[in-house]
């Protein structure tokens, strides 16, 4: 995981998470994009979500984390986009079950569900789980 690069965002429900999830991407020396937002003042998830998608269909991530109050408002919105595959997460069994079946490319927390630490063990197991791929391949090439 430590060649991977992740843009990362949230909206001002998720933004002290995101600086956590920064200083745990630093930590384990993992390449990482801010895409916002950069204060705690209210703005629209919907167009950070939009910002870390591009970034990633553009080859400039690998994969993308997005937090919100709920993470699902950045999982509604991102799930629009052809190509991204957005995974609420409140548990590391969906953590990872989300990495090696539906090879996700984009991890939604919220930081008003669930602890600090559970988040970063989410983002841990997210990050260090590979795709399976086989007949979990198959099933994504169904929806795209
Ligand atoms: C912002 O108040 C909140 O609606 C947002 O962070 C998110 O939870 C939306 O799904």
């Amino acid at each position: 995981m430590g060649n991977l690069k992740v843009a990362v965002g949230s909206d001002h429900g998720g933004f002290e998470y995101k600086e956590a999830v920064i200083d745990f991407l630093k930590s384990k020396n993992i390449e990482y994009t801010d895409m916002g937002t950069y204060t705690q003042d209210s703005c629209d998830y919907p167009v950070i979500a939009k910002k870390v998608c591009e970034k990633i269909l553009a080859g400039e991530a690998d994969r993308g984390i997005l937090i919100c109050g709920t993470g699902i408002g950045m999982s509604i919105a991102a799930n629009k986009i052809k190509g991204i595959r957005a995974s609420v997460c409140g548990d590391t069994f969906s953590a990872r079950a989300t990495r090696a079946h539906n090879n996700s490319n984009l991890l939604c927390l919220g930081q008003r569900v669930i602890g600090e630490s559970l988040a970063l063990d989410i983002v841990d197991m997210w990050l260090k789980t590979d795709f399976e791929g086989g007949r979990h391949q198959r099933r994504i090439d169904m929806i795209e």
